[in-house]
């Protein structure tokens, strides 16, 4: 990497502003926007938002922001206020220049989208200082302007090589050194490979000739990949960027010709910039190659990776490789000792991964060769995620008509049908000679079905849905092009109706834009309740921020840990010889190490910290191998020999249902009513099975912890966890140590989602156990494959059902089995079962109901908390069986749902009254908002007139239970400091990860004290300021440490009353001193307990529920399953916020995170329905694989609204919790777009309920709509 940027000057975060000298623009926008919240990802947002001002001339359009930031993942947010902060730097128009214009409804919209409500209703809140009324804001720096010619002009004068406008006064600037730096060859030697440059062909050559098996390095993302995660060993890399002939980029009379070594960035930009010189009807290919350019990777990729680079990889699912094929691209191979060849594309691809290229030669350029009158080249690519991922099935597409329009040439290549990119040549000759017409096309179709066939059980898996891709391919091949030829030539005319334009459509994404409506505090006075930012946004968006993996420890080693490769085996033998003689190797530490209990677990201790004898499933730690840097440590690890004997392993749901391995402690069951009986009475039944999959947290700072071993047997740790308290507990008793020896302690971590309540205690014991014998500080920090690997995830569930119910809908009996893969531990699959079951009504009211849960052992790593705990699953099982009821009936969902919700007082299955029940009120407000009826009838409208696209509109509800349902969870402490300069300290039990706990206690406490809330600070969580507490977990926090702040916020204030009273306008400090003179103290410890709940079992487990509604509408691609959400609206009830804009980020996260969930995020694991994958692995370990939400992902237009006048009397200033409850509103966009796929059934002759398993991926989406055979496809033509 550092011979990599040999001549560049690389800017970090930290250089462009910080929160002591100042922010840069763009990192004060995403402060005061609320972008950060656990500010994890913040520096990736603010340095692609800073190379894109860098990079643009003028200001960047807001479709190029957002393309720009598809790139960066964040796991927080759900995107939104991040785009609505770099907005403010868009290209100018009327509206943005200043901060408000009025909304035609007569509202007040604000540039960072708040909303100021319309008149009469109670006022909303603006945010940030910059949005002054009337300020004219400079496009580009999205300052305050007096420019009067704002945009381009303010933004291109340029000085010194930095553009003025564009950035503020500390601009870093380009040095001056390096402006005349020539790049000179380089050999340079490292402990691993010889890093070669080379500048001119001949040394390339050279250098080639003299060490063939070098590895050739352009942008390094296939070669780095291989490196870091195929552990691949390359002692010679030869960087081929800075050679002339490779980088060059020429316009020839028949085409063009770019370099090997031009990156996809620079290839886009030539290609794209050629219309304005080159008649439109040569550049046909060009477009094709941008057009898959467009969904190649993200810009930071693309910045880097150069065409050669993903030609010589060679991957059968290379996006560029067959659309060259399909063009007629020739490459171009040189080597020193032979004669230059060319190789046509259609050629060059031989096996998987294999090339012809032999190990001297280079790939020097590649020729595209313009297309002729009547010649046309399509892409075409189908993925998990539009942005960012790589293709399912990816296709490149040509023919060449004459002016009779008889096929004259055709090129067919697809990529993600075989080991290869393979050349349909059965397709093109069945089409060459053919007149362009239906008749043509049907014998293709047949073509295409002899010639691409994936293999049932052929690696990748999903084999009808790549097979009825290739042929939905070929057909939209064949409509696009007859509608261009129609366009072009006045005597070819189609024949298809008006309904099949949908074909056509390529997908087209407006920028998107949001909307949020709250409501302020009444008094000026009031602290709570106002929209102050995250109190370290600042530190966060500047990377100054600290988390675990960044505390300096001197002298510390790092450890890497030994993990099962078998999925249930006996431990034959563990051998570290090999890995001991590796240097800077300090040691193997296993179960042999642990001078207390090798037994850990939450429940029970059902676990060994380290495998003994069996292992149980995949990644089960065995050992742990200190060394002196985390890369030595790893590489040793990899040494570690172990011995199996494997036996037979449970790796399926189905699989333990069948053997009926469930954990036999655990015995959950809900009755209600006398369910038997009322299945006698009601009128109609139906029964069945579902299925929802499992869910990886992917919090963007991986599981990380450091363990410092101290004088007289005490150990201070620092943990990304959500549970310090457990942790040291955990250490403690592995250590034989008690618990007020261990310190442990946290700043703040990047996202926990509930992974990092218990998977995370195992992990700082392991490292205990290594730094306790070492007596030295170790570090542990997974790597992201490992830690999706071994850590746990969201539950999956399958439900079996029965439900019984009236002619008008009235639900009457529900009898329900629910079983989830717990793995091979318990951890917290108890509650999370508890949680399910006692979901399982959603928001309607069933009045016999019996509830079963089983937990299912297997052969897969323990799974654990997340988001919801359980409460999606079950309110998705009771929406999965209303929406089936609904269609027997022939009624729509939404009068179902409306029929069954529950009304105010009402009992839950579980017997619990619903008191102050919002439910109604969210549900009637998301409809008006919404114009659901009319978007309904659009929507209908929209289906009849089009054939291949189809909408879906879907408004789900939530509720969702506030209370840890173990009893003595729900209890919390605080320590609160005054200091005689009148700031305060709080600390509580409480950990930050993004939810903005502390912002909020900064807030209760000012309130509570009567103090700016600048003056309130908290550092850190330490289990040696608040001792036992429970986890930061079940939404809980705000309530429980909210109180405890509050309890001793009073104690001080209430000695301080006395003081007050004296003097009632003496500012803070004044009183704060008078007191501290007369011996008053000024600290105090709150506590706080949640009033009247029993825990899970009594006849309160939950303090209150939180209700929401939300409706989305979406569109589907019929033909390949291609989806995006059109808008969503959403209604929360929080009852009165402590801080709106923080709720609402916890809003469109929780949304966004759970249209994960239900929409796009798959886990694929070896077990028999995946036999390609090794047994017990997990495949999808990574973001190449696993596919989170992106910006583009996010609804085009995204509204969301805090119910007012819903103050909740049950908790701290008549506030609700708001971390999980809206999670599950993201049903609403599965439910349209099984809505959706309905359409699409009903217009394929497909009448009637069918079952949509969650994710509802393109694959899942595709099938359902049905006719995915090629003799459909033909009977459409
Ligand atoms: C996050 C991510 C997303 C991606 N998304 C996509 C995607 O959407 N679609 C897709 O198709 N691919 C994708 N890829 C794969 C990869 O980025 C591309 O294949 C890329 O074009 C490789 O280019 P590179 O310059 O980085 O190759 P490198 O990693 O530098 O090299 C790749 C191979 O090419 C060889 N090579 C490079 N130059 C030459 C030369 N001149 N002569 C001979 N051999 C040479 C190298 O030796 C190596 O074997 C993605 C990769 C990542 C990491
Ligand atoms: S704020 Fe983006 S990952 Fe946490």
């Amino acid at each position: 990497m550092q011979y990599a940027v040999e001549g560049m000057h690389v800017i970090t975060v930290e250089g462009i502003g910080n929160a002591r000298d100042g922010l840069h623009p763009v990192q004060e926008r995403l402060s005061k926007a609320h972008g950060s919240q656990c500010g994890f990802c913040t520096p990736g947002f603010v340095m692609s938002m800073y190379s894109l001002l860098r990079n643009t001339r003028g200001s960047p359009t807001e479709l190029q922001i957002e393309e720009c930031l598809a790139g960066n993942l964040c796991r927080c947010t759900g995107y939104r206020p991040i785009l609505d902060a770099f907005k403010g730097f868009a290209q100018p128009s009327a509206t943005s220049y200043t901060r408000e214009t009025i909304r035609s409804d007569g509202g007040l919209e604000c540039a960072n989208g708040h909303i100021k409500e319309a008149k009469g209703e109670s006022g909303a809140m603006e945010n940030g200082k910059l949005e002054a009324s009337g300020v004219q804001i400079c496009p580009t720096t999205g300052q305050p302007c007096s420019c009067t010619k704002p945009g381009p002009l303010c933004a291109t004068s340029v000085k010194n090589g930095v553009e003025e406008g564009l950035m503020s006064s500390k601009e870093p600037i380009f040095p001056v050194e390096l402006r005349k730096h020539v790049p000179a060859s380089l050999a340079l030697p490292g402990t691993t490979s010889t890093w070669h440059r080379p500048v001119t062909m001949p040394e390339l050559l050279g250098l080639k000739a003299q060490h063939p098996s070098a590895k050739l390095v352009g942008g390094n993302t296939e070669v780095g990949i291989e490196m870091k995660f195929k552990h691949a060993d390359y002692p010679v890399l030869i960087a081929v960027t800075h050679v002339p002939e490779l980088k060059k980029m020429e316009v020839e009379d028949d085409g063009v010709r770019v370099g090997a070594s031009c990156t996809l960035t620079q290839i886009y930009q030539l290609l794209s910039g050629l219309a304005d010189e080159i008649p439109k009807y040569k550049l046909s290919a060009f477009e094709a190659i941008c057009g898959q350019l467009r969904w190649f990777a993200g810009h930071q990729i693309r910045n880097v990776a150069t065409l050669g680079g993903n030609i010589v990889t060679g991957s059968p699912i290379s996006d560029l490789n067959p659309v060259l094929i399909a063009s007629g691209a020739v490459f171009s191979i040189a080597a020193e000792s032979s004669v230059d060849r060319k190789v046509p594309a259609r050629a060059f691809f031989l096996g998987y991964r294999k090339v012809d290229l032999k190990p001297s030669e280079v790939l020097v350029d590649i020729f595209i060769p313009f297309t002729r009158r009547q010649e046309y080249v399509r892409e075409f690519k189908q993925a998990h995620r539009r942005e960012d991922d790589i293709a399912i099935v990816t296709a490149g597409m040509r023919v060449w008509l004459s002016d009779d329009f008889v096929v004259k040439e055709a090129g067919i290549s697809y990529g993600g049908v075989a080991a290869k990119t393979v050349t349909a040549s059965k397709v093109e000759q069945a089409l060459v000679g053919c007149l362009w017409g239906k008749e043509a096309m049907k014998m293709a179709l047949d073509a295409v079905k002899e010639e691409v066939c994936v293999p049932v059980g052929a690696p990748g898996g999903m084999a009808e849905f790549r097979n009825s891709l290739a042929a939905s391919f070929l057909f939209k091949f064949f409509m696009r092009v007859s509608y261009d030829l129609e366009a072009d030539s006045p005597a070819f005319k189609h024949t298809f109706g008006q309904d099949c334009q949908s074909a056509v459509e390529e997908f087209d994404r407006p920028p998107s834009c949001g909307t949020q409506y709250f409501a302020e505090p009444t008094s000026e006075f009031d602290i709570v309740g106002k929209p102050e930012r995250h109190r370290s946004a600042d530190v966060q968006v500047s990377g100054e921020a600290q988390y675990t993996d960044d505390i300096p420890v001197s002298g510390c080693l790092h450890a890497a840990l030994v993990t099962s490769s078998k999925p249930h085996a006996l431990i034959v033998s563990v051998d570290p010889s090999d890995a001991l003689l590796v240097p800077g190797v300090h040691g193997y530490f296993d179960h042999k190490h642990v001078p207390g209990n090798n037994m850990w677990g939450p429940i029970l201790h059902d676990e060994e910290l380290f495998a003994t004898e069996i292992v149980t499933c995949v990644g089960q730690v065995i050992g742990v191998i200190v060394g002196e840097t985390q890369a030595i440590a790893q590489r040793a690890a990899r040494l570690v020999s172990v011995e199996y004997d494997e036996l037979p392993a449970i790796l399926s749901i189905a699989d333990a249902i069948e053997a009926e391995s469930f954990f036999p402690s655990y015995r959950g069951q809900i009755d209600c009513g006398d369910v038997d009986k009322a299945f006698l009475d009601c009128d109609h039944e139906i029964s069945g099975e579902f299925e929802c999959g499992g869910q990886e947290h992917f919090y963007l700072e991986p599981q990380t912890c450091v363990v410092l071993p101290q004088e007289n047997e005490e150990l201070l740790m620092y943990a990304s966890t959500q549970a310090l308290y457990h942790h040291a507990e955990t250490v403690a008793e592995t250590l034989g140590i008690p618990i007020n020896k261990v310190v442990c302690k946290t700043k703040r971590i990047g996202g926990g989602f509930g992974g990092k309540e218990t998977r995370s205690e195992f992990l700082n014991a392991v490292t205990a156990v290594a730094a306790w014998s070492l007596r030295k500080p170790v570090r542990l920090c997974l790597d992201r494959d490992e830690d999706m690997k071994i850590t746990g995830q969201r539950h999956a569930f399958i439900a079996k059902y029965r439900v019984g119910f009236n002619k008008d809908g009235r639900i009457i009996a529900v009898d329900l089995k629910c079983y989830s893969n717990a793995g091979n531990s318990l951890d917290l699959s108890p509650p999370i079962m508890d949680r399910c079951l006692s979901h399982s009504d959603c928001t309607y009211r069933i009045p016999n109901m019996r509830a079963r849960g089983f937990l299912c052992k297997m052969n897969i790593p323990s799974n654990t908390a997340f988001r919801g705990f359980g409460g999606p699953q079950g309110m998705l099982f009771a929406d999965m069986w209303l929406d089936r009821v609904a269609l027997s009936l022939g009624k729509r969902p939404e009068e179902i749902r409306e029929v069954n919700m529950y009304c105010e007082g009402e009992l839950t299955h579980f017997g619990q009254p619903l008191e102050s029940c919002q439910i109604r009120s969210c549900w009637e407000e998301v409809l008006s908002r919404s114009d659901y009826e009319m978007r309904k009838a659009k929507v209908q409208e929209f289906n009849s007139n089009s054939r291949f696209k189809k909408r879906g509109i879907a408004v789900t509800t939530t509720k969702f239970g506030i209370a840890f349902t173990l009893y003595l969870m729900n209890q919390a402490g605080a320590l609160v400091h005054v200091y005689t300069d009148g700031s305060v300290l709080v600390t509580h039990g409480g950990v930050e990860m993004g939810q903005g706990l502390h912002t909020k206690m900064c807030q209760v406490a000012a309130q509570a004290l009567g103090v700016p809330f600048e003056t309130v600070h908290i550092s850190e969580t330490s289990t040696d300021k608040v001792a036992n507490a429970s986890p930061s977990a079940a939404s809980q926090s705000s309530d429980l440490y909210g109180g405890a702040v509050m309890d001793a916020c009073k104690q001080i204030a209430d000695r301080l009353a006395p003081y007050r009273s004296q003097s009632p306008d003496a500012p803070f400090v004044e009183i704060v001193k008078k007191a501290y003179a007369d011996r008053v103290d000024l600290s105090a410890h709150g506590f706080f307990i949640t009033p009247d709940v029993t825990g899970w079992g009594g006849k309160r487990p939950f303090n209150y529920f939180c209700y929401g509604a939300a409706c989305s509408e979406v569109e589907l691609d019929v033909l390949t399953g291609d989806w995006h959400i059109l808008r969503t609206d959403i209604v929360m009830d929080v009852g009165n916020p402590l801080n709106p804009a923080i709720d609402i980020g916890q809003v469109e996260g929780g949304f966004v995170q759970g249209m994960g969930w239900l929409c796009l995020e798959e886990l694929v694991w070896g077990d028999k329905a995946n036999a390609w994958v090794r047994p017990g692995h997990l495949q999808t370990c990574g973001p190449g694989t696993y596919k989170i939400p992106t910006a583009n992902d996010i609804p085009i237009d995204f509204r969301v609204s805090l119910l007012r006048n819903a103050a909740n009397p049950r908790a701290v200033h008549s506030s609700k919790a708001v971390g999980e409850p809206p999670f599950y509103l993201s049903a609403s966009a599965f439910f349209a777009l099984k809505d959706a796929c309905y359409s699409a059934r009903r217009a394929a002759g497909l009448e009637g309920w069918f079952d949509l398993k969650a994710p509802a991926t393109p694959e899942r989406l595709r099938l359902a709509c049905g006719r995915t055979d090629v003799e459909s496809l033909k009977e459409e033509l």
